[in-house]
């Protein structure tokens, strides 16, 4: 019989702020106070910003000052550790979240109850000061600070726009990818590239914005560089000259494979536990198939998550794929609808204005004409696929609520949800929060299989009916982790002190 998991009682213990050695005490004690922060930081400048000639000025003034006051409470209560309260705006999950609240926590608080509980209750808090006005119902407090990080990594993202699709055979066109999976699903080159774009889009989740209280931008851009293979930077950066950027496809075949030891390729140690082969041996099977890519961080991470989509799609494994964002700001850089839309139209729209009045866009200002097309070209493919239908993007208040994925394919309100994902041939969970929500937030072994870890959506004898082959591309940031192999713990607790939570190391998690 399945065990009755819920708030109260996942798996193992809890991860709890109760632990002062634990990554959520510091979240609970450090990281979060400073996150709310500059969100009255930011409504202040927003609302400073209004321009005089608003005729709803003052209101929106009053208004954001009401805001201030609630997100200045919120930090109050957390520092205190006051007890949760019931909300009281009127989205549409506020009965399941104040059901939550008297079921598993009437009088708990922040530190006494389970860390995913309280961190998603900070975020839906953070919501209801919006919530509850006219003028910032849908305003979101973390958008400047997505997208300053978005425009510092303008270098890695030029970089891989130019791999995507600037032609590097003068005769047919072809760019680096479309030259690695032009021999069919099957070949060396398809697969090559898959791997290629799996650590690509496992390391875009090293950059999110909640763990960089205060983002240091050199920081982020090192991040990124792991993730430029050398078959990208022979041919392009936001150094390279035009002439550069017209590497011959001859020149790209006769490199030996050390100058092909990509800065990939010397991460690769630091993914603790990797099933990319394991997943490969699924992908390479499909044939116009369906991939949910349930997403984090918006940015630059959005951004390779589109690269690997367009990978899928190219090599002829996915004739869909559906991304899934939050509806509300949540865990400060989760990508929410807007954020989609917003980030192909920096890729795509022109940078001077243009004869059909489309407001041009700076946001990325490469000097090199080559890899300006390249930004608009990659942009102009992917929105041509969410215009085609073969990419959708979707959301699901069941993503911020405050249940792990245990509960999806039997909580109530996620049932729409989970009918719709069981047509699909591959789920991919992307980043730390989506991790902590598979595997129920708790003390796990960590040589517990990871197929395990994740219950009803593992292959165990409680497997829901209709869940196709579930992924995780994680950086680790949290102390819990799965799937690691005899001995790992104890020899990473040697070397390094604080190795499940500061963001160098990865899993890529498969259950078949
Ligand atoms: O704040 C805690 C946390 O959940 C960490 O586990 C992680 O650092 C971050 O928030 C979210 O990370 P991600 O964007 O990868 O889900
Ligand atoms: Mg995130």
């Amino acid at each position: 019989m399945t065990p009755l998991y819920s708030p109260l009682n996942p798996p193992h213990k809890a991860l709890s702020g109760q632990d002062k050695h634990s990554f959520g005490y510091t979240t609970l004690q450090s990281r979060l106070p400073v996150i709310v922060s500059k969100i009255v930081d930011d409504v202040y400048r927003a609302y400073n910003g209004l321009s005089d000639s608003d005729p709803l000025k003052k209101e929106k003034e009053q208004e954001a000052k009401k805001i201030i006051e609630l997100i200045g409470g919120l930090r109050y209560e957390l520092q205190r550790d006051k007890p949760f309260r019931p909300f009281t705006d009127s989205r549409e999950d506020v009965e399941e979240w104040n059901q939550a609240l008297a079921e598993y926590y009437p009088t708990s608080s922040w530190y006494k109850a389970s860390w995913l509980f309280s961190e998603c209750y900070l975020y839906r808090r953070v919501k209801e000061a919006f919530a509850l006005t006219q003028h910032w119902k849908d305003y979101d407090p973390f958008f400047e600070q997505k997208q300053t990080v978005f425009k510092s990594s303008q270098k890695a993202v030029v970089s891989m726009a130019v791999q995507l699709t600037t032609p590097v055979d003068p005769k047919t066109k072809k760019s680096m990818l479309d030259i690695k999976v032009q021999d069919g699903p099957e070949s060396k080159g398809t697969r090559d590239a898959f791997f290629e774009m799996v650590q690509v889009s496992l390391w875009g989740n090293a950059t999110d914005l909640s763990l960089l209280d205060n983002p240091d931008l050199a920081k982020i851009e090192e991040l990124q560089r792991r993730m430029l293979s050398s078959g990208s930077s022979n041919n392009s950066s936001a150094n390279a000259s035009p002439a550069a950027s017209t590497v011959h496809v001859d020149q790209v075949a006769q490199d030996s494979p050390e100058e092909h030891a990509s800065e990939l390729e010397k991460h690769a140690d630091k993914i603790l536990s990797n099933d990319s082969e394991l997943l490969w041996s699924k992908v390479k099977s499909l044939r116009n198939g369906r991939v949910d890519i349930i997403l984090d961080n918006a940015g630059f991470e959005l951004f390779v998550d589109f690269v690997f989509a367009d990978y899928l799609v190219r090599a002829g494994f996915a004739s869909e794929v559906v991304f899934h964002a939050k509806r509300i700001p949540w865990f400060v850089s989760d990508v929410m609808p807007f954020d989609f839309q917003w980030t192909l139209d920096q890729l795509h729209r022109p940078t001077s204005s243009t004869s059909d009045n489309t407001p041009p866009t700076n946001f990325f200002n490469p000097t090199d004409p080559i890899e300006q097309q390249a930004l608009q070209d990659v942009g102009k493919k992917w929105q041509d696929y969410v215009n085609n239908g073969i990419w959708k993007v979707t959301s699901h208040e069941f993503w911020t609520s405050c249940y792990s994925f245990y509960h999806l394919p039997t909580h109530p309100s996620a049932q729409d949800l989970f009918q719709d994902m069981r047509q699909s041939d591959l789920w991919i969970f992307k980043g730390d929060l989506n991790y902590r929500k598979l595997v129920y937030d708790c003390k796990w072994p960590t040589t517990t299989p990871f197929t395990k870890a994740i219950g009803p959506l593992g292959d165990g004898e409680n497997k829901a009916e209709g869940v196709p082959v579930v992924v995780s591309f994680r950086t680790c940031k949290a102390d819990v982790v799965v799937g690691l192999a005899e001995g790992v713990e104890e020899k990473m607790d040697k070397v390094v002190d604080n190795w499940m939570v500061n963001g160098e190391y990865a899993v890529i998690s498969v259950s078949p």
